[in-house]
């Protein structure tokens, strides 16, 4: 706990740094990017095309495909791999993701490539023998690695896309090769980060260093190989052959699990989204294994009977039929949700109208629900930042949310040696004993145990939502248990409050999530709205100074793209 509230105020503290990065030389790559100079541009108005991401280099990567005849589908394959090298913290290889896309045919997809529990994973395999739960074990190191599923993303989504994938990949090839300027952010970052990859690594990685500076460059050698081993080979290139042996020798180097057999069965999965209507709009969000768009519309469709619209942004009434209804969403998470292809998750039930209007009968306007009178449960932990969204969009009318994770920052902090990438800690997501809440402070059971070959289940939430049958919104962000509290209310802002795009971002947010039962919020929330919920009963937890990093791309009236980077970290937005 003690070390998740560190990475927490690290990870808070590199938010408040500005990033400059600055310029030592002026090459260009053949890809038109040139990872010395590059700045962090916060919206764009576009009209061909539009990448919002993490980071300045990767969203320009997405944007020079784009230019280059892709789709939205190319760029952001293009951008997720950039992000694989210049933001290591949460853009990855070695971990995994979902994506959510609206195609130019009009049909809606979404892509799982969720880690899996590896083939000798078990229920209690972080347990003690006196019963103790071995968090450490779940959140570092080789034990908290599950099969990396990116690549396999990558590879099940190119069936979508239109360019060849040794193109895709190349801005990636050439950031890792040739290396980038890395921020104060990033200097920041990987010094705080010098014990643990000294303790979790077998072979010093790249990232060790006495001390990085704002303006070094940081060039990975081992990634650029493997890199250009998948663009050879394939998702073989990762799965098997060199890389595999690679990764299943350092697990049998630091004791961990994953074996030849787990990566070469690895599999992404083509799944229907779980979409929804809401105010004449339709939402298009992430199915199990995520628990994100089950969350999103158990949340919407609690509040569309009951005009928040005419309550105005954070007033009490608003807040706290917000907070309600997110008690009631994350209750129900704890209980049913988890991998369906493992686990009978009673979807259609829990997000029926007569389901979700019984649930609100104990909503009292004037007091807060006690989490106990919805359900018993144990007081959980934090959160951290360290997942990244991208979103995309090109004016053929291809729309993609795509959120991918290593978990928390650097995900377990195990470089794989020789291979030169991060492996992420995503075992900590299931539920490694009931009650025992994982590092976002979420409790689970039976729904979300362990099982050989299951996906743990998430929070992320890529949603597209559609007016008229078009993109309308596209957005996402990172951010562990908050993240479909924070799309829930980026949706309700614009939609019901008419918020313009950037506030509807930038305005602090606020997040329950049933327990702990108290609300967490952001720098900025109203104390007047706090004063009055405090004397209605709720509890707050210390203020955050950031939660989340959306990215949102809107389509304007007149078809353009606004494109809007967060500003709680480097995100930025680029088009054309
Ligand atoms: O899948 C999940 O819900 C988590 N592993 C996401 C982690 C995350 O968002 C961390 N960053 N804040």
């Amino acid at each position: 706990m003690r070390k998740t509230f560190l990475a927490f105020t690290l990870a808070v503290f590199s938010i408040l740094i500005a990033c400059h990065p600055s310029k030592k030389n002026t090459s260009h790559s053949p890809a038109q990017i040139n990872p010395y100079q590059y700045s962090i541009t916060k919206k764009v108005i576009a009209e061909n095309g539009a990448v919002v991401s993490a980071h300045p280099l990767a969203s320009k990567a997405g944007v020079e495909i784009l230019k280059q005849g892709g789709n939205a589908i190319d760029a952001a394959i293009a951008t997720q791999l950039a992000l694989a090298v210049v933001y290591p913290n949460a853009g990855n290889i070695g971990g995994g993701g979902f994506m959510v896309a609206r195609l130019s045919n009009g049909e809606t997809i979404s892509l799982d490539y969720r880690e899996t529990a590896p083939n000798s994973a078990h229920r209690d395999m972080y347990i003690d023998a006196d019963g103790t739960a071995r968090t450490d074990k779940s959140q570092d190191g080789h034990l908290s690695s599950g099969v990396p599923g990116t690549v396999a993303g990558l590879f099940a989504s190119l069936k979508y896309a239109r360019l060849p994938f040794a193109k895709l990949i190349q801005p990636a090839i050439e950031l890792a090769e040739k290396g980038y300027t890395i921020s104060e952010r990033e200097a920041k970052s990987l010094n705080n980060l010098q014990a643990e990859l000294k303790k979790l690594n077998t072979v010093m990685p790249v990232f060790v260093k006495n001390k990085w500076e704002k303006g070094d460059t940081l060039i990975q050698t081992d990634l650029s190989n493997t890199l250009k081993r998948i663009r050879d080979s394939g998702a073989a290139g990762f799965y098997e052959g060199e890389t595999a042996n690679l990764i299943v020798a350092e697990m049998k180097r630091g004791g961990g699990i994953i074996s030849h057999e787990d990566l070469k069965n690895y599999q992404a999965k083509v799944r229907t989204p779980h979409s929804f209507s809401y105010k004449g709009y339709k939402i298009v969000s992430m199915p199990m294994p995520s628990s994100g768009g089950l969350l999103l519309n158990q949340m919407m469709k609690m509040i569309e009977t009951r005009n928040i619209g005419s309550m105005g942004f954070q007033s009490v009434a608003s807040v706290q039929l917000m907070t309600e209804v997110e008690r009631r969403a994350f209750a129900d998470r704890a209980e049913y949700m988890g991998d369906a292809d493992y686990y009978n998750v009673p979807v259609t039930l829990l997000s029926s109208d007569s389901y979700l209007e019984e649930r609100m009968k104990s909503y009292d306007p004037a007091r807060a629900t006690s989490s106990t009178e919805i359900k018993p449960g144990v007081s959980p932990g934090t959160e951290s930042k360290e997942t990244t969204h991208l979103s995309v969009i090109d004016k053929e009318g291809n729309a993609v949310a795509i959120t991918t994770t290593l978990n928390n920052s650097y995900g377990s902090k195990t470089v794989v040696g020789g291979a030169g990438f991060f492996l992420n800690d995503e075992m900590d997501d299931f539920s490694i004993k009931p009650g025992v809440p994982n590092m976002y402070g979420a409790v689970g059971g039976e729904a979300n145990a362990i099982e050989a070959g299951k996906r743990m289940l998430s929070s992320m939430t890529p949603t597209i939502v559609l007016k008229d049958n078009k993109p309308y919104i596209v957005v996402g962000t990172p951010g562990g248990t908050t993240i479909p509290t924070q799309i829930f209310q980026t949706l309700v802002n614009i939609i019901d409050f008419n918020m313009n795009t950037e506030d509807a971002v930038y305005k602090p947010k606020f997040h329950h999530q049933w327990l702990p039962d108290e609300i967490m919020i952001e720098k900025g929330f109203p104390q007047s709205v706090k004063s009055e919920l405090l004397k209605m009963g709720y509890s707050f937890s210390l203020e955050r100074e950031g939660i989340g990093r959306t990215e949102i791309i809107k389509v304007l009236p007149d078809g353009k793209f606004e494109a809007v980077a967060d500003n709680r970290g480097d995100d930025s937005a680029y088009g054309y």
